[in-house]
Formats: C-alpha cells, structure tokens, sequence
C-alpha cells in the first residue's frame, strides 16, 4: 500500500501559511517512508508544525487570559494506542510529550504533573510565547475591556479565534495513526482543554483510518467528530463522504476542518464560509 500523510495548520488558517503544511507534510513522509511507521511520520510532521512560530500549536501557542500558555496534543495509533497531554506549559512540542505518554499504561496526563512528566523523560523547560502571541493576547484583553468578547464559538469578523496543526498517516503496511496539536483558542480561562486531547473528539484512529479535527474544541467534543468521521469510514464510507459528514454536524457559523485518511485514500473537508484551510497531502508535497 503507498504511504500517504496529510497535515493541516488549523481551521482559518490561509495561504501565508500553506507552505508550513507541505514542508511538515513533507517531513513527515519521509520519516514514514524511511521508518515505515505511520506513528513516526505523525509525530514528526506534527513537532514540525509546532516550531512553525505562525501556528498556533507549540512555539507561537495562543496565551491564557492570564498570560500563560497552556497546550494541548495527542496520538493515536490503528491498534488503539494513545497518549495525550492537556494544559502542558514549558515545553517545546507536546506531541513528543504525548508520544512518551503513550508508552506509559495511562492515556492523559495533565497540568503540572504532565510537566513533570517531560521534565523526567528529557523535555527541557521551553518557553513557547513570541512578540505575535503577546500581541494577540493584548488584543483580547482590549476586546474584554471593551465588551466586544466575541459569542465563544462563533466565528467573528475574521478574528483569530482558534487555530491547531494535525497529520494523519497510513503506512505500507496499512496501519493508520493521527496526532494533533494546540495552544487553544484565544478568549480562554486557565485550565480550559478543548477537543485536541479528548480521544475521539480531536483526534481518533483503528484498524479502518484516522482522524484529526480542528476548530472549536467546545463544538467538536459536544458532537464527538473525530469518531463520528472514523465511524463513516468503518461503515465503508469513502474518506471524502465521511470527511463531508463529519463537518455538516455544525452550523454554519461554526469553524470546523478535518481530515481523514483510509484504505480507500483520503478526505478533508472544512466549513463553507471558510476562506482557505492550509493542508497538504501526500501527491502535493
Ligand atoms: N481545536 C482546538 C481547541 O479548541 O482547543
């Protein structure tokens, strides 16, 4: 079977930022084509997409009201292994810590003891904030003071409200695997997790495909997306179809993308008033 991967930089993410998605894509193909795992290829096209300052996931991570960065990842692999970390401050790519977690015997960890945990498995401390998450982080503090805190969900006039990197990957062999990776959104309480590290709601994998969401982890998880699209594809759902399903679950005004990757190829599908959803693919990269 031909490897294939495809990343994704976020819901309204744009073409400034296409280039992140192919060059991750391209990383994480290679590590496939020469490790021939899909794991690997996901883990490495995601960390790529985290040091990418532009994206909001890793390096360039949205801020806490407070000022804190606090970030959200997840694996998940065709034989249902599954690591995740939420609400990790102080590392460079939560998707590696979440590649340590799933080794363990345990799915999640969160907070300090998940920051503990990268400390004692070589994650050094990282300080992941850059002059545009400040600049971002201002913004919304002036939106608060001035009572122009956008409805949580919605999108709003073109404001940055969200944002999250993803890979999915099938390898020679068939095997399937998904990660993803997220500073939030912008508007958030200490403490908030959103889809990104729920199993099923951000990301899902099993014998038939992979999964990875982006947009508004409040909505994602209260429709469980990314098992809902994985469960079209099981049904003999071709990956388009699913991706196509997956995303009608939600209004119109709500910022949604995903993408899918199956034995019959691959899906990705996004909200229509969505102006560019910057993802690459295997034949484009
Ligand atoms: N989809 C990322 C988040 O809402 O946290």
């Amino acid at each position: 079977m031909e490897p294939l991967l495809l990343t994704h930089c976020g819901a309204g993410s744009d073409r400034s930022v296409q280039d992140a998605a192919e060059a991750a894509g391209r990383r994480g193909l290679d590590v496939l084509r020469r490790s021939g795992r899909a794991l690997r290829g996901v883990v490495e096209a995601v960390a790529a997409l985290e040091d990418d300052p532009r994206l909001n996931a890793g390096t360039g991570s949205r801020m806490r009201i407070d000022g804190r960065i606090q970030m959200d990842a997840a694996l998940m692999d065709g034989d249902l292994e599954a690591g995740a970390v939420a609400a990790i401050e102080r590392v460079r790519n939560p998707v590696r810590v979440a590649w340590d977690v799933l080794s363990t015997p345990h799915i999640l960890l969160v907070g300090p003891d998940a920051q503990a945990f990268a400390r004692a498995h070589g994650h050094a401390d990282y300080d992941p904030a850059t002059p545009e998450s400040r600049k971002k982080l201002e913004d919304s503090l002036r939106r608060i003071r001035e009572g122009r805190v956008p409805r949580y969900y919605r999108k709003f006039n073109g404001l940055d409200l969200h944002g999250t990197v993803g890979a999915v990957a099938r390898d020679r062999r068939g095997r399937f695997a998904a990660g993803v990776s997220t500073g939030g959104t912008s508007f958030m309480l200490p403490g908030r997790v959103g889809d990104s590290a729920i199993l099923g709601s951000g990301i899902y994998a099993g014998p038939h495909g992979a999964v990875c969401a982006t947009g508004i982890g409040e909505e994602i998880m209260k429709r469980v997306l990314s098992k809902y699209v994985y469960d079209q594809v099981a049904a003999g759902r071709s990956p388009q179809a699913a991706a196509d399903r997956g995303v009608a679950l939600f209004p119109r005004d709500v910022s949604v993308g995903v993408i899918v990757v199956g034995r019959r190829g691959w899906g990705e599908a996004c909200d229509a008033d969505m102006a560019y959803f910057a993802s690459a693919r295997g034949r484009t990269l």
